[in-house]
């Protein structure tokens, strides 16, 4: 029986989204053929992580990147790996990394419909202690065929089409919505397949977690420290909160989206913004959140609503079960 024997019927990533993609007529594979090489990327990049000790692939790269921080030997090579792969797919017009200061425009001949934005190595202060890393990126589609230039990724998250982000933990697994739900694929590396695990993931209406990090508690505004205090010492006699904070937002995340609860990156008196970056961290993560009936916030509006004006734009996030996140609003609205 089916248990034992070796599952025949192998959902990957590639049949899922060609099933998926079929019902749109219009779109002649070219989604399928930009995620293939998306996951090619993903794989390429979880089999660096697994032997980044060994092939001397951690430590520092000696450049910094336009966020002013030190990047990892990882950083650079999974953002060269996720470039070439995107180029060479043929279906991209405009990447943005966040490893690169300005975008990236794929030269004519090579020009698809889809634009990409990545964060190619998220959590990259983790790698050199083997903590789980992971890529993050949103997909945009461009409707004109004229230059493409950075308005054809200044849009807001609402306009994505597709998001995802890829995990190098204890398995390397793929979690992905392209608008119909969010779908988790964990890589069977004795196939090199991403097979269909975790079907249409949906986080809890509330959770008892909430992730933060605490060390910059002194310089939180008021909501927020209002929200954190109630997570620790709750008013209606319910449990207190546990706090977990892994410190990369793709394994925050994805415990989040699996155990539910809230994920928080506030803003600071240091960093009005926040820290995390709105197209390759912020929209992608909001937009699985709300295929998974979970929403995100930013202190002020729905993530999905922001319109950025830099491709290295930040701001604040909240985001998580959807309950959990209504509090956190009501606070911001008193606020108001
Ligand atoms: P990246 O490594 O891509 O620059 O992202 C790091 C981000 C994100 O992964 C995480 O949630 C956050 O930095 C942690 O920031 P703190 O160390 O300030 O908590
Ligand atoms: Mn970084
Ligand atoms: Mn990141
Ligand atoms: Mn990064």
């Amino acid at each position: 029986h089916e248990a034992d024997a070796y599952r025949t019927d192998l959902m990957t990533i590639t049949r899922f989204v060609l099933n998926e993609q079929s019902k749109y007529p219009e779109s002649r594979g070219d989604f399928t053929i930009l995620l293939s090489n998306i996951v090619l990327g993903c794989k390429f990049v979880c089999s660096a992580v697994n032997k980044a000790g060994l092939a001397k692939l951690i430590g520092l790269a000696g450049d910094t990147n336009i966020q002013g921080e030190e990047q990892k030997k990882l950083d650079v090579l999974s953002n060269d790996v996720f470039i070439k792969a995107l180029v060479s797919s043929g279906r991209t017009s405009v990447l943005v990394s966040e490893e690169d200061e300005e975008a990236t425009f794929v030269e004519s001949s090579k020009r698809g419909k889809y634009c990409v934005v990545f964060d190619p190595l998220d959590g990259s202060s983790n790698i050199d202690c083997g903590v789980s890393i992971g890529t993050i990126f949103g997909i945009y589609t461009m409707e004109h065929s004229d230059e493409p230039t950075t308005k054809d990724v200044l849009k807001p998250g609402n306009e994505m089409v597709a998001a995802g982000y890829c995990m190098y933990g204890s398995s390397c697994m793929l979690v992905l919505s392209t608008g119909t739900g969010v779908h988790g694929f964990t890589l069977d590396p004795s196939l090199g397949e991403f097979i269909l695990t975790h079907p249409d993931i949906k986080i809890p209406k509330k959770g008892n977690i909430y992730s933060v990090n605490e060390g910059n508690a002194q310089n939180w505004d008021g909501p927020t420290t209002k929200y954190v205090e109630r997570c620790k010492y709750p008013k209606d006699g319910s449990p207190a909160k546990s706090l977990r904070y892994v410190g990369s937002m793709v394994a925050d995340v994805h415990r989040t989206l699996l155990y539910g609860g809230i994920f928080l990156y506030p803003a600071d008196k240091k960093s009005p913004n926040g820290k995390l970056r709105v197209l390759y961290e912020v929209f992608p993560m909001a937009f699985l959140m709300e295929q998974a009936g979970g929403q995100a916030f930013t202190g002020k509006k729905r993530a999905l609503d922001l319109v950025p004006k830099k491709i290295h734009e930040r701001s604040p996030i909240f985001l998580g079960s959807y309950d959990d996140v209504e509090e956190i609003k009501a606070l911001y609205a008193a606020e108001e």
